[in-house]
């Protein structure tokens, strides 16, 4: 069953009275229940645009969402977001910022705690519930965001560079509690990256945009298990035609729209 429908979707932001800002441009892609997918491309191409009108942030010129056959209008709760910066409430410890969603859900204080544990052991901070944000490192803010989102158990995942402001070592670990949690509890991802190896080591299938107005460009299945290999001849060779594509903008042989 397709899980999110992204149909026709464009978004022009007005900037002055007679100006506008063409951000996407009939973007069509369907993203199947279970899948990683991973957005990649320049800065500037719409990708976090995409990012929030899928979950509902924020309303496209052009187009709708569907999700499970279903037009969306607004957020979700079986959509959750993580974004670049976890943006925890630096007075409440771990456990109630990662439990704040469900608190606004109207959630007991009981189902709050538990629920709130067993994010925070998900992402591998079991223990650390009742620090405050800034006793922990920038990585283990944003593995505390990471639980935030989990703890609502949404069916999707939207991730807008959600690893970008870590160190590189704790970028590749935290990569690797993605994929886990992503095998264990059979989620949808929907993960922006302008890095080219991130997207191919984490993607079951990689988006190229082009640059503004972003159009999907090629799109790149990635047709190997986890756990991968970084440096394997299939990985690279991917990583190379994504290069490929990124510098011949023009090319188009590779398009497949997957509606
Ligand atoms: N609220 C806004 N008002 C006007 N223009 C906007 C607004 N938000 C984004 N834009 C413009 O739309 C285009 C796409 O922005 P977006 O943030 O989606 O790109 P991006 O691919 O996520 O870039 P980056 O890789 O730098 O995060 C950019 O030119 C940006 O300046
Ligand atoms: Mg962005």
């Amino acid at each position: 069953m397709p899980s999110i429908e992204i149909r026709h979707i464009s978004k022009r932001y007005p900037v002055l009275d007679t100006e506008q800002i063409h951000a996407l441009e009939d973007i069509n892609l369907t993203v199947r229940n279970g899948e990683f997918v991973c957005i990649l491309g320049p800065s500037g191409c719409g990708k976090s645009t995409l990012l929030e009108i899928v979950a509902g942030l924020l309303p496209p010129s052009d187009g709708e969402i569907l999700l499970d056959n279903q037009v969306q209008a607004g957020t979700n709760p079986a959509i959750g977001v993580v974004f670049q910066d976890a943006a925890l409430f630096p007075w409440r410890n771990i456990r109630g910022n990662v439990g704040f969603g469900l608190e606004l859900m109207g959630r007991s204080r009981a189902e709050r705690k538990k629920k709130a544990d067993a994010a925070i052991e998900m992402v591998g901070l079991a223990g650390m519930g009742d620090k405050y944000p800034h006793q922990l490192s920038g990585g283990m803010r944003q593995r505390a965001g990471l639980a935030r989102t989990l703890a609502a158990d949404p069916q999707v995942i939207l991730m807008d560079e959600p690893f970008s402001a870590v160190d590189h070592l704790t970028r590749l670990s935290l990569q690797e509690e993605i994929i886990r949690i992503w095998q264990k509890q059979g989620k949808t991802i929907f993960f922006v990256t302008h890095d080219v190896g991130e997207a191919v080591y984490l993607a079951t299938r990689v988006i190229l945009l082009s640059s503004r107005p972003g159009k999907i460009q090629q799109i790149f299945e990635v047709p190997f298990a986890h756990p991968r290999d970084r440096n394997s001849q299939g990985l690279l060779t991917i990583v190379e035609r994504i290069y490929m594509g990124i510098n011949n903008p023009l090319a188009s042989g590779d398009i497949e729209y997957n509606l």
